[in-house]
């Protein structure tokens, strides 16, 4: 049910009343309300003040921040507090403490110190859980949920402790019902690997050298269900308890370790935690980046998340209108946590709320409301100073939530013509098996966005699903290993143009290199075999006969009946093939045969596209087009975009601006 949607979008805060005097409550919620904020999240560290002793609950502080934010008719975002158990807790039973590859445990002190395989934690979550939802769970002001906090955050979704062990064990067991069976999807053959029975299996941690590549694959795909099965028994708890509230849960940027799309199958709405120039500094870190964007931000990888995390927001109702929100958005201020932590150019965070918005967010929240003086954060800024006066983040969210007021956009976000393909399975695959050190399926699929968004095209992310396909105009698969057969069969049933290679159908579910040869079951709509991969270095590229190179990845093929050539690469080996409605790339493109490849394909499919000033973006969603300029100078659209009816901005966009016009 995709109840609590809401009609327009506005802008939230993540607040913690517990870091400051009671007296200080009335005054914050004023503020809030003063700076159109409508949303306010709270509660998800705070197990040891809402439980100080073991079953003792403590909720006089809880009601009263309630009541405080309630009496603003602030509505109220509560999340559990799973990811900072009490040391009581811990001390009652260590074994639920995370134990790292090297098996060192992992201890108290910070933040998410538990193992998700651990049943008896989970059972604690539970409770606490079951005890909050039925204590707020149909409070008036209570609007949504929050399960836990970014799941996985500090490396934590895999744990090599003799829980998840004990669990791997039972869980492989009903994988493959026989030990024989699992030797044989192994290949345990190889290096004298067979085990006599499921005890004998190790978790894939300490060994001299790599295990079993299956054996690695089977780890990852346990630990995301332990992560899946863990939220799902909050969801459940609060689904009962809280009826018509939308549970959410705060994903991260750039982080693969368990399968969203299956966590999100319990969730109403996906929210992620966008920190633009934190990920330009620490996930992104590439160097000419880093310099190009500093101050504003990667103008597509932000923008990925969003198109990411919206789809996440179908999984449980399966509606093209998923809800999702940030549920944590950088403010117009430096971080804490970057290598370093400059502060965003004029503008900027003005740009990252927008372009969120442009994608159909219906709640964006800034973290944080006030900037802490103690404890680990002190360095991160809020919308308020340490001392509780208004800070920039103020006064552009009050300025934001005016926007929001005149413009009356929509959160829903269209279907795009355009998908890509995003597999958490295939991006676990080239983790584990790397043949060249740079090369991940993530890296490819953002090589691939990036190329989409420079066009101006709007575009979806999506899973490997055959549903996720219906009605498109265009489907991309670059990387995406393995290929079910049904999603094959809607791909070939399908009239979108399919944009597959490099490494496309190129392994099967155990890990082996598909059968006659990549791109495996794809080989039924495009007659072409992968007979050899070759990797560089990224300063030994492999240049393309029409300009540009292969970046780092590319491929020998031969060609059967009916296949055609459309480019070469230098030496004459097949660069882009073409039969039908299937275009295959032989490599990953660099950005100079990355536009190429798109803007062929986007023609090919019949979806318009557009010439685009550096740096400019475009994103479409119900009656209006955004543009954004993450330029650092002024651009003039006119030219582009004639007769346009604008909405909100001008034409001429300063440096950081955005735009959005009337889509006729
Ligand atoms: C997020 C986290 C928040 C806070 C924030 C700081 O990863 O969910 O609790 O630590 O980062 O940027």
């Amino acid at each position: 049910m995709n109840s609590g949607k809401l009609r327009r979008q506005t802008m939230g805060v993540c607040y913690y009343p517990e870091h400051w005097p009671e007296e200080r409550w009335e005054t914050d919620a004023s503020m809030m309300v003063e700076a159109g904020i409508s949303h306010v999240r709270i509660g998800e560290f705070a197990w040891s003040l809402m439980e100080p002793e073991p079953g003792q609950y403590d909720w006089g502080w809880l009601d009263r921040a309630f009541e405080t934010l309630a009496s603003h008719g602030l509505k109220i975002v509560l999340g559990t507090p799973t990811a900072t158990p009490p040391k009581w807790l811990v001390d009652q039973m260590p074994d639920m403490l995370p134990v790292g590859k090297n098996g060192q445990v992992r201890g108290f002190g910070s933040r998410r110190h538990y193992c998700f395989s651990h049943l008896g934690y989970r059972e604690e979550c539970a409770r606490i859980t079951r005890a909050l939802a039925e204590r707020y769970g149909k409070h008036p002001s209570l609007a949504a949920w929050q399960t836990d906090n970014e799941y996985g955050c500090h490396d934590t979704t895999y744990s090599y402790s003799e829980a998840a062990e004990a669990g791997f064990r039972r869980w492989l067991e009903a994988r493959y019902g026989s030990i024989d069976a699992l030797n044989e999807a192994w290949g345990n053959v190889f290096w004298s690997m067979i085990y006599r029975n499921f005890d004998e299996i190790e978790l894939p941690g300490q060994a001299v050298t790599q295990t079993s590549p299956a054996h690695q694959l089977d780890f990852r795909r346990y630990s995301s269900d332990q992560v899946v099965a863990f939220n799902k028994v909050q969801s459940d708890i609060i689904r009962a308890h809280s009826p018509g509230r939308g549970i959410s849960h705060n994903f991260m940027g750039k982080y693969t370790d368990f399968d969203h799309y299956a966590v999100s199958a319990d969730l109403d709405i996906a929210t992620w935690d966008a920190y633009p120039l934190g990920f330009l500094e620490r996930e992104i870190g590439d160097e000419a980046l880093i310099k190009q964007y500093t101050g504003v931000g990667d103008p597509d990888f932000d923008a990925f998340h969003h198109d990411l995390y919206r789809t996440c927001g179908q999984m449980r109702n399966g509606t093209d209108n998923g809800r999702w929100w940030i549920m944590e958005q950088q403010p117009p201020g430096p971080l804490n946590w970057g290598t370093y932590n400059s502060e965003p150019l004029p503008g900027a965070g003005r740009l990252w709320v927008w372009e969120a918005f442009a994608a159909g967010a219906e709640v964006v929240c800034y973290f944080r409301w006030r900037q802490p003086a103690f404890a680990q954060e002190q360095m991160h800024e809020g919308l308020l100073l340490p001392n509780g006066e208004p800070n920039q983040g103020y006064h552009l969210c009050g300025q934001i939530s005016k926007e929001l007021d005149s413009i009356q956009a929509t959160p829903a976000a269209d279907h795009a013509d355009v998908a890509l393909v995003f597999d958490y399975e295939s991006q676990w695959m080239l983790d584990i098996q790397k043949t060249g050190q740079d090369v991940s399926h993530l890296d490819t699929v953002l090589r691939t966005y990036r190329a989409l968004r420079r066009a101006g095209v709007s575009v979806d992310i999506i899973p490997p699903k055959k549903e996720s396909i219906v009605g498109r105009k265009m489907v991309l698969l670059p990387m995406a290993m393995v290929l079910a057969d049904d999603f094959v069969d809607a791909l070939e049933a399908s009239e979108a143009l399919i944009v597959a290679g490099p490494w496309t159908g190129a392994k099967d579910q155990n890990f082996a290199i598909a059968e006659d040869l990549p791109p495996g079951p794809l080989r039924r709509l495009i007659d072409i075999q992968v007979r050899r991969i070759e990797t560089r270095r990224p300063y030994l590229p492999f240049p393309l006969s029409d300009g540009g190179s292969f970046a780092g990845w590319r491929e020998h093929l031969i060609l059967g009946e009916g296949v055609e050539v459309i480019e070469t690469q230098s030496d004459g080996a097949p660069a882009v093939l073409h039969t039908g409605n299937v275009l295959y790339h032989a490599g990953r493109g660099d950005d100079v045969a990355q536009d190429r490849f798109i803007r062929r394909a986007l023609t090919l499919a019949g979806v318009p596209w557009f010439d685009l000033p550096q740096d400019v973006r475009i994103r479409d969603n119900g009656k209006l087009r955004y543009i954004f300029n993450y330029s650092k100078k002024t651009v003039d659209m006119s030219a582009i975009l004639p007769d346009a009816d604008v909405a909100m901005g001008s034409m001429e966009l300063a440096a950081c601006d955005v735009t959005a016009v009337h889509l006729k």
